[in-house]
């Protein structure tokens, strides 16, 4: 008899439909699978024997024939486990039940039946959903990830005997249900703040506009200023997902097996900080098994490089046209593997090797040829994707010893909120969602300067001997303040703190 079983596979960050064709017949007892399994697919057969025989099953002693369509994409993974199995048992007739042409199964089989979690799972099942299957049966743990995917009956399976218990009427699984409102409704929660941030105001303040901009930013200061305090804190002020991004990262945590335990979706914007030792491939994604790097995780969020020369130059490289384009694209000879990586990159450094170079309380014992080098480390293409570069001073005693409480996260979010909602309106239609994407020609069109400000501008150009790429970063930067201000036209005041934003430039890479 032969039967087909429905399963579901990962391309990039979607899944496709597997068809597991089971055919069992007379002959000399034989077991094979076709349809380019790898080897964690070929090694499925040992871990079904053992699952099927501690649940009072067989494998028959015949011929079975197992194929995966399409036959033409290489399957990998142990996910398939589960829909092998159960063709295996309803072709050689071990159990009968309904149809199946509406279920999907996924699920990996320990040697004693027990199912245990895969990643991806979410991927997976929307695309089963998406192909008319209503019946979804995944690893219990699992499970409320799963049933994010609402109208679909979402079964959490524990064990092979459970699932069989189910599929033959004896004992029913009651299927998993979460309550997406419930759970989206809840506020973000961050365990940081903002208002634990004691004085540094201007850099809270650059913090801001890189937030209500969506710009890239590199914080320079000495050892211990707070550079990664103020860097954690950055998505306490950035809007709150929408219901489709926090859908997206959570499919790419899914598929990297990260999400977070207890929770069946990613709610608030994700941090990630690699370690500068990170390779290439972890930074960006890829690996024979192609799977999403930091930079994808950090999708909608924030990318954190601290101790950014420290960094691995071919690492830093690689990154390069992501940021640029938003996505990774991984080629194989499988085909090619697409990870969207929208991320706010911020980066920090100290100013030279000894970290105290143009520090007004510590000498800076590094020879100009040290801090030449140092600063060197960091590639002027890399450097020209950052829009704010913010010198983090160390923090006065008297601000640290204020009674004050600053201001706390929502507050500022509420002011990057109103910035942002601007934005979302002006460049509806164009592809652009905030200021730091916008084009040579939308800078054009958009950042319109009053006859003043542009004075200045030309002034400040010369003056510091700006160069055309810098010109324009200063123009999105100002458009962004001039949003932070409700103003229409970008006048003086937002010119003259957008090329504040620039003087490092000068300063340390003079
Ligand atoms: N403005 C501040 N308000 C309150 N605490 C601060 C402030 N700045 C620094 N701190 C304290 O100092 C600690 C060190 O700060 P942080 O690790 O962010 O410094 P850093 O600039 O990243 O240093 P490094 O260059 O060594 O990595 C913080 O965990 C915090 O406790
Ligand atoms: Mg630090």
């Amino acid at each position: 008899m032969i039967t087909k079983i429905n399963s579901c596979g990962l391309k990039g960050i979607d899944g496709y439909i597997i068809s597991v064709e089971t055919g069992v017949s007379g002959g000399f007892p034989a077991w094979e699978i076709v349809g380019l399994p790898d080897a964690s697919v070929r090694e499925s057969k040992e871990r079904i024997r053992s699952a099927l025989n501690n649940t009072g099953y067989v494998v028959p002693g015949r011929r079975i024939v197992i194929n995966l369509a399409p036959a033409d994409v290489k399957k990998e993974g142990a996910y398939l486990d589960l829909p092998i199995t159960v063709g295996l048992l309803t072709a050689s007739e071990q159990i009968f039940c309904g149809s199946l042409s509406k279920a999907a199964f996924m699920g990996e089989l320990s040697l004693d039946g027990a199912v245990r979690r895969i990643d991806g799972v979410l991927p997976m099942v929307i695309k089963a959903y998406q192909s008319g299957m209503t019946e979804i049966f995944v690893p219990f743990d699992n499970a409320e990830e799963a049933a994010v995917v609402s109208g679909a009956n979402v079964y959490g399976v524990r064990s092979l005997g459970q699932l069989i218990d189910h599929l033959t009427g004896k004992r029913m699984i009651a299927p998993t249900k979460v309550n997406i409102d419930e759970i989206f409704g809840k506020a973000a929660k961050y365990t940081y703040d903002f208002s634990e941030v004691k004085g540094q105001e201007n850099v809270k303040r650059a913090m801001e506009v890189a937030a209500a901009g969506g710009h890239n930013v590199l914080l320079i200061g000495p050892p211990g200023s707070g550079k990664t305090m103020l860097a954690q804190r950055l998505p306490t002020i950035l809007p709150d997902l929408t219901f489709d991004e926090a859908l997206e990262s959570t499919k790419i945590h899914s598929i990297a097996g990260k999400m977070p335990k207890g929770a069946p979706m990613i709610l608030t914007r994700p941090f990630r900080s690699p370690h500068h030792t990170v390779s290439a491939v972890a930074l960006s994604g890829g690996g024979s098994n192609p799977k999403p790097g930091e930079i994808s995780l950090s999708h909608n969020g924030v990318l954190f490089l601290d101790e950014l020369p420290e960094f691995r130059k071919d690492a830093l490289e690689v990154m390069r046209q992501p940021l640029e384009d938003g996505v990774v694209t991984i080629t194989r000879v499988q085909g090619s593997y697409s990870y969207p990586c929208n991320v706010m990159l911020v980066a920090s450094m100290n100013p030279c090797p000894c970290g105290y170079y143009g520090d007004r309380k510590h000498d800076c014992t590094c020879t100009p040829k040290k801090i030449a080098a140092y600063l060197g480390k960091v590639s002027g293409p890399l450097l020209d994707r950052i829009d704010l570069h913010i010198e983090v001073p160390a923090v006065e005693y008297d601000e640290l010893d204020s009674k004050e409480k600053p201001e706390s996260s929502a507050d500022i979010k509420k002011r990057v909120d109103r910035a942002r909602k601007i934005q979302t309106e002006r460049y509806r239609g164009t592809g652009v969602y905030s200021n730091s994407g916008l084009t040579p020609s939308l800078v054009e069109k958009y950042c319109v300067l009053s006859g003043a400000a542009n004075n200045m501008l030309k002034a400040a150009f010369e003056s510091l001997g700006m160069s055309g790429r810098a010109y324009n970063r200063v123009l999105k930067v100002a458009r962004t303040i001039a949003d932070l201000d409700g103003s229409d036209i970008i006048g003086e005041s937002h010119i003259a703190e957008a090329v504040q934003y620039r003087s490092l430039d000068r300063k340390f890479w003079a």
